[in-house]
């Protein structure tokens, strides 16, 4: 399952809900976040376009490793790129589930959960995603849901009933 969204639209919160979801459903379950990954493997890699794509490149290759051994996979990147997503999806193959994390930019500025937006307002972020960098929204999601209208538990609700469903129809 393939988050995509702003920052603050929620792709880590329901990445880590959803985990604990389906793993107490029995799943194997292995969650890659932006947030961790950027520390460590992607640590040598920045916000320029070249960068974001290397980032989301080795992470769909890692996500389809994982995904080949049995694991849900759940990835909670901004990848705002079409073409990047679109190659995710080309090494992942026919398990790739796009979920469009969809509250709207003033929503997820609102929530500004980690002050970036602010920074990035003030000129001290360069090439902040939705501010001064491009976010290109998927033409066809599998799922698009409005963060900010849902609470989490909906949000859950949603993601595991697709994703019960994709699973069956996989098997
Ligand atoms: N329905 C919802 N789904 C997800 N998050 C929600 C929802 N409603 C409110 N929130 C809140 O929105 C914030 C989302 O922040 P989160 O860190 O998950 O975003 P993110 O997409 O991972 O951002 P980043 O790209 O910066 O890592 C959290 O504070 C969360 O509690
Ligand atoms: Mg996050």
């Amino acid at each position: 399952m393939w988050f995509t969204g702003l920052s603050g639209s929620g792709k880590s919160t329901l990445a880590m809900a959803l985990e604990r979801r389906l793993f107490s459903e029995g799943y194997e379950v292995f969650v890659l976040d932006g947030d961790n990954l950027r520390h460590g493997l992607n640590s040598n890699l920045g916000f320029s376009p070249e960068d974001r794509e290397e980032n989301i490149r080795r992470v769909g290759e890692v996500a389809a490793m994982f995904a080949n051994s049995g694991f849900v996979v759940l990835t909670a990147f901004i990848s705002p790129y079409r073409a990047d997503r679109e190659m995710a999806r080309q090494v992942i193959g026919q398990g790739y589930y796009e979920v469009f994390l969809n509250p709207g930019l003033a929503a997820c500025e609102d929530r500004d959960p980690k002050g970036l937006y602010k920074k990035a307002r003030a000129g001290e972020i360069l090439q902040f995603t939705g501010v001064s960098a491009p976010y290109e929204e998927p033409e066809q999601p599998d799922v698009d849901l409005d963060t900010a209208t849902r609470t989490v538990e909906d949000c859950v609700e949603v993601l595991i009933d697709r994703a019960n469903l994709a699973f069956r129809l996989a098997d």
